[in-house]
């Protein structure tokens, strides 16, 4: 099932997303497919839980869109329950041109530290621990930034953020054209 894509301006993006009890929530299994669903529907390389109203630990990664350029990404699809960044390596940091589906028509370079330490479950319930680097840390900082109430725009220089301020009211106003479903603020 397609689910609509919370746009700037409604509550859920900016709340604390809690870690799950996998085995306890009802429906987990249907809410991943559906949230792969929505991505891939929406061209979206990731989706956060809150992005589609629930404040709950949980995001979904495709990289396989990448895989002309990064062929060891060739079907990644992947689930992560209760994700954590425990650990960051800000000896590198990288700058890439960010979007996302909950800001639409909004594409920005935004610095990151190239390397991170994350722990989560995966579908399966079972426990990583590992250094992850590339597009796929990059793609995991973004997302797993949602499940602490930020968005990508919250990264910005106070410059490009004084840039980027009248488009983000205008998506809070509710004056969003997408090719996907979304709800927006108003
Ligand atoms: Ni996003």
């Amino acid at each position: 099932m397609i689910l609509p894509i919370y746009t700037y301006g409604l509550a859920t993006l900016r709340k604390e997303a809690e870690d799950i009890d996998p085995a306890q929530l009802e429906g987990l299994k249907e809410l991943i497919a559906d949230m792969f669903e929505t991505m891939y529907r929406s061209e979206g390389v990731g989706l956060a839980a809150p992005q589609i109203g629930r404040s709950i630990r949980l995001a979904v990664i495709t990289l396989d869109p990448l895989k002309e350029d990064y062929p060891e990404y060739a079907d990644f699809n992947r689930a992560y329950i209760n994700p954590h960044i425990v650990e960051v390596d800000n000896s590198t940091t990288e700058t890439m041109e960010e979007g996302c589906l909950s800001l639409p028509g909004i594409h920005e370079p935004v610095t990151r530290p190239a390397r991170i330490r994350v722990q989560y479950l995966d579908e399966e319930g079972k426990a990583h621990d590992e250094w992850v680097e590339g597009y796929l840390a990059r793609v995991m900082q973004h997302e797993f930034d949602h499940l602490d109430g930020k968005v990508f725009t919250d990264r910005l220089s106070p410059l490009r953020k004084q840039m980027v301020k009248k488009k983000l009211q205008t998506i809070a106003k509710g004056k969003v054209h997408c090719s996907y479903k979304v709800k927006t603020a108003r």
